[in-house]
Parts: structure tokens; sequence; C-alpha cells
């Protein structure tokens, strides 16, 4: 789905941009580093059929690592009333998160941080979200074991977690999408 239309099914419209200052702004910046992969966005029934899939509800904190347009923590807040983080390494994309945001009427549910996902506190997360490889899932795994609480969910579209097997996984519009679950501490 494209962006343009990815925001329509949010329900709303897109208005005038007039964000001149912001992209000299982006000019001046660069990614910290090169992206682990690059940006393909989750289509929008993924989206929401991943955040179906960890049942989020408004007293959940979602977390998107690799948020690319922040179209994760954006419908999160939007169509589920949870709170959301977007963690992106590039900065164009995190300045298209806040735009998103901004027309969205999400801005006091969602905040985006550009840095790199492997050194950013996601300890307050109770559900996470990767559209990642698989590679890249078992290099988090450590970090997800090691920051997230006993109990919190992470969805993955399309990459599984190796031998960490789901508890749950659907195909949706032709790809799978997974669910696992922080199990208590040894
Ligand atoms: C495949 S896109 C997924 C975007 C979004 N999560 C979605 O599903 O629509 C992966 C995103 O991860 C970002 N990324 C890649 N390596 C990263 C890193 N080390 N830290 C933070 N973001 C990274 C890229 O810039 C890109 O926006």
């Amino acid at each position: 789905m494209r962006r343009r239309q990815f925001i329509g099914a949010l329900g709303t419209t897109l208005g005038g941009a007039g964000l001149a200052g912001a992209a000299f702004d982006l000019l001046a910046q660069s990614p910290l580093r090169t992206p682990d992969v690059i940006f393909v966005p989750s289509n929008f029934d993924v989206v929401v059929q991943m955040l179906k899939l960890a049942e989020v509800t408004s007293k959940d904190i979602v977390y998107d690592l690799g948020c690319g347009d922040g179209r994760f923590v954006v419908t999160a807040a939007r169509q589920f009333g949870a709170r959301g983080v977007g963690i992106d390494i590039d900065p164009e994309r995190i300045q298209e998160a806040r735009e998103l945001s901004a027309r969205t009427g999400a801005d006091d549910k969602v905040r985006f941080i550009q840095g790199d996902l492997f050194d950013t506190d996601i300890s307050e997360a109770t559900v996470v979200t990767l559209y990642l490889l698989t590679r890249l899932n078992l290099k988090l795994r450590p970090k997800l074991m090691k920051e997230l609480k006993p109990g919190t969910r992470i969805v993955s579209h399309a990459f599984d977690m190796g031998d960490w097997k789901p508890e749950k996984s659907e195909m949706v519009g032709g790809a799978p999408i997974y669910l696992w679950r922080v199990p208590p501490r040894a």
C-alpha cells in the first residue's frame, strides 16, 4: 500500500506540508551508520493483523524497532489506543514518522527516536514489532531477553527467530507473521 493510501486508511487526509525548514535540517543529517536493512514498509493489513495477534490494548507501549515511516506505532495509537515508540537509524524515516503522527493526530501518544535499535533502551515496551531479517532477529534475541519484562509480546513480519518457536503464527497477504512471549526469568 502506498503511503498516501495508508494515511487514507487511517481515516485522515493529507494536508499541505510546509516542511522546507525541516527538509534543510534533514539534508544536514545522515544515518548514524549504514542501516542493517533497507526501508520496505509493511502493508496496512499486516500492520493491523500483527497488532491484533499481539492483542494490543490501550494499556500497551508498542516499540517498533526499525520503525520506517512510523506506521506501526501510529496505527497502535490511532486504532488500539496504545502508546508507541518508533526507533530508526535513518533521519529521513524519523522525519516521515513525525509527519505521519502529526497528520493523523497521534502526536500525544507516540514518539520517535533516531538511533540504532541495538543500542536503544527498550525495557518499557510491552509489545515489540519487527520487520527486519532472521539474522537481525537472532542478533537481537539476547537484548530482547535481557531488557524486556517477562510476558512482553514480540511480533515479527515475515522473519522468524530460528530455534525459538513462535507461540502463534498466521499468514497475511502471502507472508507469515509470528508471535512470541518473553518467558519468565530463569
Ligand atoms: C523493512 S523496514 C520496516 C519498517 C517498518 N517497521 C514497517 O514494518 O513498515 C526496516 C527499517 O529498519 C531501519 N533500520 C535498519 N537498521 C537499523 C538499525 N540498526 N537501527 C534502527 N533502525 C534500523 C531501516 O532504516 C528501515 O526503516
